[in-house]
């Protein structure tokens, strides 16, 4: 993401999320950074948690200065470390921020760890480097943000970024395409369980985004700042990448007072990109001329007519 997201970027009013109190757990970079960036500059009061301390403080000045010089009703950034592996952390991060003005009344789960492995290959502490953040490491995040709400009986949104491969695997990244599947099915769990007192959960599975990350651990050699050179290769209707304003409007809007109807469900945003893989003759098909059209149709009726024939 090269700059942060202004208010008038975004499909959503001014002011949408003031007195919104948000957590954007590994909020310093890609998708985390677009999510803050988005929320802060809707009004809402962003925490970003992540493990490097340097670069959460660098993003948050940069957001704080955008929406410092913009003339929209914008909210402001906190870096906080904090590694979500470790639940004490969790514990002594979220007692922080209650500390500094009261519940918190979103959560994004966004940290996450992936490298692409030949499953074979991997150790079981390659697997709990990235199970024990995705998994486990959301869990903790949610279970300690939730027993404070349900004590406080305070409404709250929860929107977590998991990944399509939660629904039809992941090869190569079997540690990953696991943890986001079991994060799936805590967010369907939890909208139900907690659903009667105020707290929702959706989440939010995106496509192609490029960032620095994702790109580094799953296709090693490309770059993420080449945004063509990444989207030509992305198998989308709309043979492009997803953009930072789209990703923030989208869990803005999950987050946002107005919603609070919308829970239990999983949005993908990915250019219909899962449809398109699951469907076996667009690959084939999306290239056709008219006149490929044409023989084809001839073709299919003059079998028609054959088998009509044979009647
Ligand atoms: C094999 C690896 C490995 C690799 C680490 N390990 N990297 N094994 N291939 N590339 C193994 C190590 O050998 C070691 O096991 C164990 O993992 C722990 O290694 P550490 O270096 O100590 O891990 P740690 O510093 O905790 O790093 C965590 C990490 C790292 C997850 C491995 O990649 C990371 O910090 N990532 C954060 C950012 C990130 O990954 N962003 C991309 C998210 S993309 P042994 O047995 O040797 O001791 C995403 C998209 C999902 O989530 C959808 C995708 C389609």
């Amino acid at each position: 993401m090269s700059n942060p997201i202004l208010a008038d970027d975004l499909v959503l009013k001014h002011g949408l999320l003031a007195g919104e109190r948000i957590l954007v757990t590994g909020g310093g970079t890609g998708i985390g950074k677009m999510i803050a960036s988005g929320c802060a500059a809707l009004g809402a009061r962003v925490y970003i948690c992540g493990r490097r301390q340097a670069v959460l403080e660098e993003t948050a000045s940069e957001i704080n200065a955008a929406v410092s010089a913009s003339s929209a009703p914008g909210g402001s950034v906190s870096p906080l470390q904090c590694d979500i592996r470790h639940e004490e952390l969790i514990a002594a991060m979220l007692d922080a921020i209650w500390a500094d003005g009261g519940a918190l009344t979103g959560l994004v789960n966004n940290a996450a760890g992936n490298f692409i492995s030949r499953t074979e290959d991997l150790s079981v502490k390659g697997f709990e480097a990235i199970a024990n953040i995705v998994f486990k490491g959301t869990f903790m995040m949610t279970l300690n943000c939730g027993k404070r709400w349900l004590e406080e009986g305070v409404s709250a949104s929860v929107v977590s970024i998991t990944a399509r491969n939660a629904m039809n695997g992941g090869p190569f990244t079997a540690p990953s395409a696991m943890a986001k599947a079991a994060v799936e099915n805590m967010s369907q769990t939890l909208a139900v369980e907690w659903g009667n007192r105020g707290i929702r959960f959706n989440t939010v599975s995106p496509g192609p985004f490029p960032t620095e990350g994702a790109h580094a651990r799953l296709l090693p050699g490309r770059s993420a700042s080449s945004e063509a050179e990444v989207g030509k290769s992305e198998v989308n209707p709309m043979a492009r990448t997803g953009k930072p304003t789209e990703m923030a409007n989208l869990v803005a809007f999950l987050l946002a007072p107005g919603t609070q109807f919308v829970s239990g469900q999983s949005i993908a945003i990915d250019g219909a990109g899962f449809q398109s893989v699951a469907a076996p003759l667009w690959d084939q098909s999306k290239d056709w001329t008219d006149e490929q059209w044409r023989a084809m149709r001839e073709g299919i009726r003059a079998t028609d007519s054959k088998d009509k024939a044979a009647r």
